[in-house]
Formats: C-alpha cells, sequence, structure tokens
C-alpha cells in the first residue's frame, strides 16, 4: 500500500468513527427524557403534517369561531398538566381504568373530535408517524391563531404519545379555580413554570365560558375568602350579574349547565388582553384568577398585560414554554394509531 493511500484509509476509518460517535450522541439524546422538541420535525417523515392539522383546524374554527379556541388551547393545557404533554387527556376510560378525562376537572373539556379527525387524516397520509400529542399542539395554536390569520406562536414537535392516563393525576395535577396564589405557584413550579408564566397563561382566560359550580362558591358565603357574603374580592355588580345568572346559592354550586363568558366586555373568542383589564376591576371570574392580584410579584405584571402587543408577545413565549412540559422523545412513549387508546 503506498503512503498516500494508507493516509486515505486512516481518514476514511477516521471519518467513521466521527459518524460512529455522533450518531451514538445523538440516539442518546432521543432517549432522554424531555430532549429537545424541534421545528418542522415531520419535515422529511410525514411533509404534510402541519398542513393538515391546520386545514382541518382552520375548518373547524370557521364555522364556530367563539367556542373551539377556547376548548382546544384548555385541552392542551390539561394535557400539558397531567403527566407532560402526551395526548395522556384524550384516552377514554375503559372497564378497568378511569382516564383522566373522566376526572371532575374534565367538566367540559372538548374539542376531542378535531384531534381524531386530524389523527383519521394523518393516518392514511402517513401512517403511524405522527403523534397525538404534537396534534393536540398544533391544533391549540391554529385555532386561537384564526382570527388573526398569522401563526401566533411557533409550536416546537417531536413529541410522543404517553400510555397512561389516570382520573386520580388529573384530580392532583390541574389546578382548581379555589385555589390560591401559594397553592396556583407550588402547582406550576411543579411543571417548572415560574410566576411570571402562571400571569401570562392565566390569560388564556381572555376566551371561553366556565359553569356556575366553578365559581359559586364566591358569590355565597361558602368561598374560602367570605363568611355569609359573596367573596370580597369579587367586584359588587360583577357578583349580582352572576348571581343573576346562576341562581340561588345551594342550587348554583353544583348548576353544571349555565355557561357565562371568561372575560366579559369583551367578544367571545376575541384573544385580547382585556381578562388583565378585568382582573383589575375585581371581575377575575375564580378566585384563582383574583389570587394574582394577592401576590406583590404577580400583581406588578398585570398593568403592562393590558397592552395588546406586549400579551400577545409574552403569551407566545409562555406557551411555547408550557408546550414543553413533561414530553417524551426519541424512545420514549409511542405514535398512538387511534388518540383514544393506547395500541
Ligand atoms: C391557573 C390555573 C387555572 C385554573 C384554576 C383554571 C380553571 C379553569 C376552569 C375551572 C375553567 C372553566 C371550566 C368550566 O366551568 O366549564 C377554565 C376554562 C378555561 N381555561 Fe383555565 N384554568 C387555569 C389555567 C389555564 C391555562 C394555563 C389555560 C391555557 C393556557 C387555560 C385555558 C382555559 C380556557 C381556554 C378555558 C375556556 C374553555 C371553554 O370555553 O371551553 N386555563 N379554566
Ligand atoms: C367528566 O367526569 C365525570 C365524572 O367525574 C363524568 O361523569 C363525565 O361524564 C365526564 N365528562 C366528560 C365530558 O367526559
Ligand atoms: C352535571 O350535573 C349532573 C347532575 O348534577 C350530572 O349528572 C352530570 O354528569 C354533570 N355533567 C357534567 C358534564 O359534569
Ligand atoms: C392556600 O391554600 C392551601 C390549601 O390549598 C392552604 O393550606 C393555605 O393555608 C392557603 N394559603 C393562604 C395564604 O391562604
Amino acid at each position: 500500500m503506498s503512503p498516500s493511500s494508507l493516509l486515505a484509509v486512516h481518514h476514511h476509518l477516521l471519518a467513521v468513527a466521527l459518524v460512529a460517535t455522533t450518531l451514538l450522541l445523538l440516539a442518546g439524546a432521543g432517549e432522554c427524557h424531555g430532549a429537545a422538541l424541534k421545528a418542522h420535525f415531520y419535515r422529511h417523515s410525514c411533509p404534510a403534517a402541519e398542513a393538515v392539522v391546520r386545514d382541518i383546524v382552520l375548518a373547524r374554527v370557521a364555522a364556530d369561531p367563539a367556542a373551539l379556541p377556547a376548548r382546544l388551547l384548555r385541552l392542551f393545557f390539561h394535557d400539558c398538566f397531567v403527566r407532560g404533554c402526551d395526548a395522556s387527556v384524550l384516552i377514554d376510560s375503559t372497564s378497568r381504568n378511569t382516564a383522566e378525562k373522566d376526572a371532575a376537572p374534565n367538566a367540559s373539556l372538548g374539542g376531542f373530535d378535531v384531534i381524531d379527525t386530524a389523527k383519521a387524516v394523518l393516518e392514511a397520509v402517513c401512517p403511524g408517524t405522527v403523534s397525538c400529542a404534537d396534534i393536540v399542539a398544533l391544533a391549540a395554536r391554529d385555532a386561537v391563531s384564526f382570527q388573526f390569520g398569522r401563526d401566533l406562536w411557533d409550536v416546537q414537535l417531536g413529541r410522543r404519545d404517553g400510555v397512561v392516563s389516570r382520573a386520580s393525576e388529573a384530580l392532583a395535577n390541574v389546578p382548581r379555580p379555589s385555589d390560591n396564589f401559594t397553592a396556583l405557584e407550588a402547582n406550576f413550579a411543579g411543571k417548572g413554570l415560574d410566576v411570571k408564566d402562571l400571569v401570562i397563561l392565566s390569560g388564556a382566560h381572555t376566551i371561553g365560558v366556565a359553569h356556575c359550580n366553578s365559581f359559586a362558591a364566591r358569590l355565597s358565603g361558602s368561598g374560602p375568602n367570605s363568611a355569609g357574603a359573596a367573596d370580597p374580592t369579587l367586584n359588587a355588580a360583577y357578583a349580582a350579574q352572576l348571581r343573576a345568572r346562576c341562581g340561588p346559592a345551594p342550587a348554583a354550586a353544583s348548576n353544571n349547565a349555565t355557561a357565562v363568558a371568561m372575560d366579559p366586555g369583551s367578544p367571545a373568542g376575541r384573544f385580547d388582553a382585556h381578562y388583565y383589564v378585568n382582573l383589575k376591576l375585581g371581575r377575575g371570574l375564580f378566585a384563582s384568577d383574583a389570587a394574582l392580584l394577592t401576590d406583590r410579584r404577580a400583581a406588578g405584571m398585570i398593568h403592562r398585560l393590558t397592552r395588546q402587543g406586549y400579551f400577545l408577545q409574552e403569551f407566545r413565549n409562555a406557551v411555547r414554554k408550557m408546550g414543553h412540559v413533561g414530553v417524551l422523545t426519541g424512545g420514549h412513549g409511542e405514535i398512538r394509531r387511534n388518540c383514544r387508546a393506547v395500541n
């Protein structure tokens, strides 16, 4: 062998070793729980993925712009807060297991059929490739963005689907509307989200509705801050309006049929900073909304957030962070064929 061909072999071996090391490192990263998600994860494996979800979601939202964006955004939140964003919220109960969606905080979750439709099309186009968890993340973004005609935030992809869904975990992890600031901060901290994330993500309550049983405790004397009267942190005129809608105290507490807008004074589906305007006026609907005024750090953020541009910019960052909570990547979890059941 001539010296030059020896050199070539040597270079070749070096290259092979480098490639092998890189592959090992990549595989290692892929195995890691919480490895990075990335933009356009399906660019090669399923190029149509993002467009398919967008087309289906936009068509459905066009037919129901006031209610559907709120449903899909809340679905994403509940998914991410229980076992991470792994589509566990979509799994149906079986004879042997009561799933997250059948826990009390589920009441009024919706949008499942939109996810099912997107999944069915994607399974036909690229079987076994696109996770239900990524569909939920995309659907929330696309639905809320509809009214703006542009994407409000970027969605990193590559989540995989979990195989466990337990009602007890929804009860333990989804914050309650009666929670005080200490409880909310601790809950969010458990997901790697800070006080700023809590204040900004609560702004999601600019769209959608709540049922009387979620806030009735603030109207009568049974709330944590009240003794025989309405919660004193609730604006009196607003409390009177809510009482008129929900009915007298004992019945209101179990009234899950009457829905009220969560951001009165702003059109039902409009995603805007008006939630914070209401908050400042004592018109935060839940005790958990009003609680944001009880912490110095949180309260100090509210005024700036009444500016639309600032709210949208900050929401973009916070919702992206929420979408990374506890994600399964690489070899963890699975790609469910049917979002309602593990494979
Ligand atoms: C901070 C703690 C939170 C609590 C205690 C809470 C609680 C609730 C409750 C009780 C409802 C009404 C359920 C009903 O009565 O039907 C609701 C609705 C909603 N929540 Fe939250 N939530 C919180 C944070 C979030 C976050 C972080 C998001 C999303 C980023 C979100 C998005 C929504 C939306 C969009 C609705 C309206 C749903 C609809 O109209 O179908 N919430 N929330
Ligand atoms: C929510 O959970 C309750 C049980 O707590 C169940 O009876 C109800 O059907 C569930 N609702 C939905 C929409 O899944
Ligand atoms: C609403 O309340 C009724 C009776 O109180 C109950 O049967 C029903 O399951 C509840 N619906 C939801 C969605 O929680
Ligand atoms: C907040 O609520 C928890 C229960 O969830 C309670 O133990 C705690 O004392 C409350 N904190 C304040 C400051 O009210």
